[in-house]
């Protein structure tokens, strides 16, 4: 048979661990946190001051530098990425060939990787000043792709972007324009997408940026690396529990909004069934961004005068569910992603585009780790494994089988 110890003596021992839940992948200097006491900072900054003094242009400037920008560094970054504030022609008759009703997610992450062919200069890329350069470039398409996706699951023109406005804005208008209409900028509408998108900017080593930094180990070039990120958020246990948070609260209240019998079976570990947006691999106390979405959510459902059905469903199953034994001895409390939801569909964001807002805010946090991961000089990502299949055995002719 196949001598494992032999197999041992040539590479020492092998560490197993299923999902890398104790496993540091690599050193990073971007994002700390601490899911004990339920705390997130990016470069140092805690998240509550980020997200409450600072905007989304400025927090992707601090992750990808490391600091935040002088008023004049600001200014040249700004101006970086509207210089690329247009996507190439030929990119409509690629999301023209897709059926409307793709999901959004697929047409993301395709688009992105079809930018390589439209960008070439910006695939290998080796230097830190190139690196910079072809973030700007990503992050002023990346808006389009994303507004873009909206407008084709809704069968309207694709609007272009606009200079005048800031980057949230400027995606904003590019998502909702309607064709020959006045178009005005709602600043309840602004902030709190803007707000989203800094608390969903970056989570260290999470499933879509561990994705990130392993395609990107193979030296293969930005675009690529993020396309992979972007399928990898598009699970339902990872990007896409936004959605499925919606999903779930709607179907609980079509049902009659019996939450205790939905938190029972969640409980039943006979029934596949979860309770959507609760529960971390990291933060064992309540998610930090949580706290600060859910305010933002209320104070936006109020701004907006929308009373929100399913909001109240939220909240009535988060008490039970903080209340029950199951989820406390588990420590499962809601995520980031059982409230974001709320605040899109507020906002008339239609629920298949959840993810991908969360893909247009964890866009700097990809690049950033891409980037770092790249200048350290990381190597090559290539786990091992504990091999348990089949014997030595003899090939047997197809007939005799
Ligand atoms: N509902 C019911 N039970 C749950 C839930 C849940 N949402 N989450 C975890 N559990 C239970 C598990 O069944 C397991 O129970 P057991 O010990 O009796 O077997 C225990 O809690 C531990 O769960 P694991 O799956 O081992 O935890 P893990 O760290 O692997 O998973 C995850 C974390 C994927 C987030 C999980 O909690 C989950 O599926 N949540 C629902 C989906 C979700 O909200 N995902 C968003 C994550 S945040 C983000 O991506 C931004």
């Amino acid at each position: 048979g196949i001598d494992i110890s032999k197999l041992r003596d040539q590479t020492g021992l092998i560490t197993l661990d299923l999902g890398y839940k104790n496993t540091g992948a690599t050193l990073s200097e971007i994002t700390y946190l601490d899911g004990d006491v339920g705390e997130l900072y990016y470069r140092g900054y805690p998240i509550e001051q980020i997200a409450e003094k600072s905007n989304f242009t400025e927090v992707m400037y601090l992750l990808l530098h490391g600091e935040l920008p002088t008023q004049e560094q600001f200014a040249k970054f700004d101006e970086g990425i509207k210089k690329y504030n247009y996507v190439a022609e030929e990119m409509k008759k690629i999301i023209d060939a897709f059926p409307r009703s793709a999901h959004p997610m697929g047409v993301l992450s395709s688009l992105t990787s079809a930018l390589v062919a439209f960008n070439p200069k910006a695939v290998d890329v080796t230097s830190k000043e190139d690196m910079d350069h072809a973030a700007e470039m990503l992050i002023a398409k990346f808006a389009h792709l994303a507004a873009w996706t909206y407008r084709k699951t809704k069968g309207l023109s694709l609007n272009h972007g606009d200079n005048s406005l800031n980057y949230v804005e400027n995606f904003y208008r590019m998502t909702f324009k309607m064709p020959n209409q006045q178009f005005e900028i709602n600043p309840v509408v602004v902030d709190a997408l803007d707000k989203l998108l800094i608390l969903h900017a970056d989570h260290e080593q999470n499933c879509s940026t561990s994705t990130v930094r392993m395609v990107g180990s193979a030296h293969t070039g930005l675009f690529a690396s993020v396309s992979a990120g972007v399928s990898a958020l598009w699970g339902p246990l990872h990007g896409g529990a936004n959605q499925a948070v919606i999903e779930m609260l709607e179907m609980i209240e079509a049902d009659g909004g019996d939450v205790a019998k939905y938190v029972a079976k969640a409980k039943n570990k006979e029934d596949n069934f979860r309770l959507m947006g609760f529960g971390h691999r990291v933060y064992k106390n309540f998610d930090p961004r949580a706290k600060i979405i859910k305010k933002a959510a209320d104070d936006i459902l109020d701004a907006l005068g929308i009373d929100d059905k399913a909001l109240d469903i939220a909240m009535q199953l988060e008490r039970v569910a903080l209340e029950d034994d199951y989820f406390v001895e588990r420590k499962l409390y809601p995520n980031v992603d059982f409230y974001s939801g709320i605040i899109y569909r507020a906002l008339g964001i239609p629920t298949e585009m959840f993810t991908v807002m969360f893909a247009l805010g964890r866009l700097p946090g990809w690049i950033s780790q891409w980037k770092e991961m790249r200048l350290k000089g990381d190597p090559i990502g290539r786990p091992r494994q504990v091999y348990q299949g089949a014997q030595k055995r003899d090939y047997v002719a197809m007939e005799n089988r």
